[in-house]
């Protein structure tokens, strides 16, 4: 999309359901998936911001169900998503989410839900090497990415490209945000091909390799140290999307032998995941405990292991299996529904 252009939509029927409360004392991530027949939020086949691999519907995905799930909180309603309400509190504000793919699908989640909210309104591109932005016009609200798998640096030295726990200098562009939603976990695990480093520094200490949950950890606490020491949290309001799940191992979900999510069409019914939390959630937690600063975790982490359904699977431009990502529309609009909720209390 070129500057300036308008983005034409067709009439989008937003049928929002859910009461809006005032509750305090409810935590928002115990609940269950309870079907609702208005939903989804929006259709995704009208949103020109979904990238090929998260495209489900495009790329033949035959069954709907997965999309008309709604996030029910056990003591409380979430608040109905209003996304030209939503604009109007960020006129003029920066939204940005850093990290890696799994930031991307919650970005474009957002894109979506605001552009079926005012599908007329004409949305500004702007992108460089550091990050992409859609800009809302008629409010001048920015939401924005900034791709970055790890959060801490990675640089070019004579030995190679050096992955630096102890450094963190992309924090400048990130600090002039309103809001940011940080996430990192995925390429922590990445070994080669692939793997975009080939040493790791600590201090002054480099290693070929080390403890992966060790070095996730370690970076946290840079990460951390940058929260507490350089964000104006009367500026910039700030949160951390927690572990995106991944649904490779039936075991997990009481399916012995299933191999993946290829098959799957409903979520787990109930408010507990037999595998339980992932590792690098208690990691997180303890990082996030450790912070003066306020953090709100988007706690994103069961809710989304219920949902063995919502990945691509096969359905997406890249025709593998992908049990990591999330359909759009689909379970971001949630994670969206649920930062909509923090961001209004
Ligand atoms: C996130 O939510 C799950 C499910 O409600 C809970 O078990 C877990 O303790 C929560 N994590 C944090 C850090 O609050
Ligand atoms: C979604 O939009 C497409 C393109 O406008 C349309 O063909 C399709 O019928 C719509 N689907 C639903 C469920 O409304
Ligand atoms: C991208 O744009 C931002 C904001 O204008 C700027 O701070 C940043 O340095 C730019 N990055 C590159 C690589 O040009
Ligand atoms: C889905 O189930 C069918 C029939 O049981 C089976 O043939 C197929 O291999 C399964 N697909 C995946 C991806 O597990």
């Amino acid at each position: 999309m070129s500057p300036g252009r308008k983005i034409l939509g067709l009439f989008l029927v937003g049928i929002f359901i859910g009461t809006v409360t005032g509750q305090t004392g409810c935590d928002p991530y115990i609940g269950k998936w309870v079907l609702d027949s208005a939903y989804p939020l929006y259709n995704s086949s009208e949103c020109p911001f979904i990238r090929k691999e998260y495209d489900c519907i495009k790329y033949g995905r035959p069954d709907r169900r997965y999309l008309q799930f709604r996030w029910q909180p056990l003591h409380c309603d979430l608040p109905r998503f209003d996304g030209e309400e939503f604009l109007k509190r960020f006129r003029e504000k920066k939204i940005m989410f850093v990290g890696d793919s799994i930031s991307i699908n919650q970005w474009e989640s957002l894109l979506c839900m605001l552009h079926a909210a005012l599908p007329d309104s004409t949305v500004i591109q702007q992108s460089n090497e550091t990050f992409r932005s859609y800009t809302f016009k008629e409010y001048g609200t920015s939401v924005m990415l900034c791709l970055n798998h790890y959060l801490v640096d990675i640089e070019e030295e004579d030995i190679g490209r050096v992955l630096k726990l102890d450094s963190l200098k992309s924090g400048d562009l990130w600090k002039e945000m309103d809001v940011l939603i940080f996430n990192t976990w995925l390429w922590w695990n990445r070994r080669q091909p692939g793997q975009p480093w080939d040493y790791i520094q600590i201090g002054n200490q480099r290693v070929k390799d080390m403890d992966r949950m060790k070095a996730f950890e370690h970076a946290l606490r840079t990460w951390a140290k940058w929260v507490d020491s350089e964000v104006d949290t009367h500026k910039t309001t700030l949160f951390f999307q927690g572990i995106s799940p991944t649904h490779y191992n039936g075991k997990d979900w009481n399916e012995q032998g299933v191999k993946n999510c290829g098959n799957e069409t409903s979520p787990v019914a109930g408010s507990t995941y037999p595998g339980g939390l992932p590792a690098a959630s208690f990691t997180l937690q303890k990082v996030l405990n450790g912070i003066s600063n306020p953090v709100h975790l988007i706690n994103i982490t069961t809710l989304s292991q219920l949902r063995k359904d919502a990945h691509p699977g096969t359905y997406s431009g890249l025709r593998e299996m992908d049990c990591i990502h999330w359909c759009i529309a689909g379970l971001p609009d949630a994670w969206n529904q649920l930062l909509y909720a923090a961001l209004i209390s």
